[in-house]
């Protein structure tokens, strides 16, 4: 599925153009200045129009979004894997050959998903140079929730001192933030918001005191949180414009238990979690690994190509790639799939571990830090996870 699909260039990347559409059919077609245009072709818009917009206000509301800073949390306790052998029978070795993981962060106690979230806001706000006040909407993008009921995103919003906005939670395993992002993306471009908080959290370490039986899982996930801020653009878009591009997003139901948390649920008989289910082991996450790595290797390339062609552009034409944090050997398979040079590939995993959805903006962030993401660069992302879901974007820095 392509969301957000307006940016479908037929044109080689390096020719910058703005964006016209028609107004009664909801085609949009790319007009250059400067190429021939017998080379363009009309491409369709395939998301869905708000209620209250017909096809014509929508071509001429139609706008695009773009990332106007970005912030991280990271808990600033370091678990190396020889600390995780205190806590279940493994090895550095053994982790490192399979995973590249060297040492990832951990919460104190008490600490929650919203407190994480909202520090990793903060941050994305303080780098947009945008107030909370100016906010339109809140999208958190975690599978671990603060609690069962009402969504995180509230508990981050009450934290946060922020009234009166709408904030969802996006709970849809490692690839939540992309989803997230295209939600957010079409919320501007639709017209129906200028300025969206878009955090990806996950919190791992608290099920430290089962980690024996978990061991596959225990060594990959860990803790931390990232941020942006996406801001609607001014005015008419060129090709070398920040903004995001495009979104494609996939799910296919048939791997859902393939890592998934069965309780607590409604899915049982009785109470949606029992000492029995405890007993069980079903409150904690399961994975069957390989089935995890032979599909994600799959459907990254893939979901890579997907955005690429959308665009009509050429791996070799990406600045820089950020993967979602699953397993370096995935990321290593991919990128030799998809013939990408490993420098223009940002890797967190060996420090940051497999952080779920916070990987994308951890990314992002860590990216900047490095001074390996600079304002004008052409971003791929990709993500797999649990649903299993995939989903992919490119954007301008
Ligand atoms: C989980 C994963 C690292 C396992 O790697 P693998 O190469 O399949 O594992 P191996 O077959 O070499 O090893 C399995 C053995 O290690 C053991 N083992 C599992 N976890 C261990 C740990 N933390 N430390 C030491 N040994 C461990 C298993 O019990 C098994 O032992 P056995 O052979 O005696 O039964 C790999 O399948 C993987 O990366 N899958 C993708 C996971 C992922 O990305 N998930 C997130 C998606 S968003």
């Amino acid at each position: 599925m392509n969301l957000a699909g307006g940016a479908a260039y037929t044109l080689r990347p390096a020719t910058s153009f703005l964006w016209r559409t028609t107004t009664a059919d909801g085609i949009m077609y790319p007009l250059d200045r400067r190429a021939d245009r017998r080379s363009f072709r009309p491409v369709h818009l395939d998301h869905n129009p708000q209620p209250h917009q017909d096809a014509k206000d929508m071509a001429t509301t139609l706008r695009h979004s773009r990332i106007l800073g970005v912030g991280a949390y990271l808990p600033p306790r370091v678990v190396t894997n020889d600390d995780m052998c205190t806590y279940m029978d493994t090895s550095d070795e053994w982790i490192t050959k399979r995973s590249g993981i060297k040492e990832r962060r951990w919460v104190e106690l008490d600490v929650t998903t919203s407190d994480m979230s909202m520090w990793a806001a903060e941050e994305a706000l303080k780098n947009a140079g945008v107030s909370k006040e100016e906010l339109d909407m809140i999208v958190l993008a975690t599978n671990s929730p603060d609690h069962e009921n009402p969504a995180t995103s509230c508990f981050l919003q009450r934290k946060m001192g922020i009234k009166n906005i709408p904030c969802w939670d996006v709970r849809q395993g490692c690839c939540a933030f992309v989803f997230g992002l295209s939600m957010a993306d079409n919320y501007i471009r639709t017209g129906m918001c200028n300025k969206i908080l878009l955090i990806g959290a996950d919190l791992f370490s608290k099920s430290m005191e089962a980690f024996d039986h978990i061991r596959e899982m225990a060594v990959l996930f860990a803790d931390g949180a990232g941020a942006v801020v996406l801001g609607a653009c001014d005015g008419e878009v060129g090709f070398e414009d920040p903004h995001v591009f495009s979104t494609h997003l996939h799910t296919d139901g048939e791997g859902a238990q393939e890592l998934w948390c069965k309780a607590p649920g409604q899915c049982y008989p009785g109470p949606r979690i029992s000492h029995e289910a405890i007993d069980r082991l079903e409150h904690l996450p399961q994975m069957n690994g390989s089935a995890v790595f032979l599909h994600a290797v799959q459907r990254m390339p893939e979901a890579v190509h997907e955005a690429l062609d959308h665009n009509n552009l050429k791996p070799s034409d990406i600045d820089l790639f950020i993967f979602h944090q699953a397993n370096l050997r995935i990321n290593e398979m991919v990128t030799k799939v998809l013939g990408v040079p490993l420098e223009r590939v940002h890797h967190t995993i060996q420090k940051f571990g497999n952080t779920t959805a916070a990987t994308i903006p951890l990314g992002l962030w860590d990216a900047v830090q490095a001074g390996k993401l600079e304002p004008g660069m052409l971003v791929a992302i990709a993500a797999f996870g649990s649903g299993f879901a995939w989903a992919s974007s490119i954007l301008r820095w």
